[in-house]
């Protein structure tokens, strides 16, 4: 119920807080040991911290919430891979933004969603570094606290009149599949948005830039803000866009992604989230590269 969705937002954005601490923590200790693992490929980051940080929210919730199901980056990779059911189900991941941890680039965060009957209700991202905390609870808004201030109501910025996707501020990610092909499509549709205008992506005119936040979450939450336009990656897992894609949902964002049940089958996504004209527009046009249909909203 409503009410309880409030009850929980209070519990995870204190224990966001809290995962907060390890990761500065955790970000300090990391640029003078140097201790970082690769995972897929040597792109693909991951340290102690990672792990330790999941390890003490999944065991707080855990207390708290002995019902509900988890699903987080470091158990789904240590093999820990439950189904997803129609139950409460938190999805986390600990370190968001973990190249960005390892290099000291203010910009790394916990995520933290919450699924019920296969989609997000609730979402909280908080970035230690800048002390911001972006929440979200399906029907009751999305909300940006930064530092001392209270909280701040997220609705989509007014929309500036962008026709198409000129004039648009957009986010992308390189992602850590640096394959030769992935790499190519990549970056042909980076090159078609940012130049290029007799290609018409932008209908004749170009895209006013390209900004890369190097999390997924907080792109969601930049789009939620108003300060990027459209958010497209392809390659997210369910813990990378679970807590945004609320956020952003509920800051009045349209959110596309490329399945018709994203979230159910636990697999890298492509997804698309900002003003829905232009998520319209970007769907029915490049960039998208697997077919985002617009009907399948996550
Ligand atoms: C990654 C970051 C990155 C995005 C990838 C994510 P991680 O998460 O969000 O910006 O491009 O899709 O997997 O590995 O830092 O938790």
């Amino acid at each position: 119920s409503p009410s309880d969705l409030q009850s929980i937002l209070v519990f995870t954005s204190s224990l966001a807080r809290s995962a907060g601490e390890l990761i500065l923590e955790g970000s300090q200790a990391i640029r003078s040991t140097g201790n970082v693992d690769e995972k897929k490929n040597s792109v693909d980051l991951v340290t102690e911290y990672d792990v330790k940080v999941e390890e003490l929210v999944k065991k707080e919730l855990g207390g708290k919430y002995p019902t509900f199901k988890f699903i987080g980056e470091e158990s789904y990779a240590a093999g820990s891979r439950p189904p997803l059911t129609d139950e409460p189900t938190f999805c986390v991941d600990p370190i968001d933004g973990t190249t960005n941890f390892v290099h000291g680039f203010p910009h790394a965060c916990i995520s933290l969603g919450l699924i019920y009957s296969m989609k997000p209700v609730l979402g909280v991202i908080y970035n230690p570094f800048l002390d911001q905390l972006y929440t979200g609870v399906k029907g009751q808004g999305a909300y940006l606290t930064q530092g001392t201030r209270g909280p701040v109501k997220l609705p989509l910025a007014v929309p500036r009149p962008l026709p198409s996707l000129s004039q648009a501020l957009i986010g992308i990610e390189w992602g850590s599949d640096r394959s030769h092909s992935a790499i190519e499509s990549k970056g042909d549709s980076f090159k078609r948005l940012a130049g290029n205008p007799k290609e018409g992506v932008t209908g004749g005119r170009m895209a006013h830039s390209l900004r890369s936040l190097g999390s997924a979450a907080l792109n969601f939450a930049m789009v939620a803000q108003g300060g990027m336009d459209v958010y497209w990656e392809i390659g997210c897992w369910p813990w990378d866009i679970c807590a945004g894609s609320i956020i952003a949902q509920e800051a009045g964002c349209f959110v596309a992604g490329s399945h018709s049940a994203p979230l159910d089958n636990l697999v890298t996504e492509e997804v698309l989230a900002g003003r829905k004209h232009l998520v319209i527009r970007a769907i029915g046009d490049t960039p998208t590269e697997k077919g985002i249909d617009a009907q399948k909203r996550l």
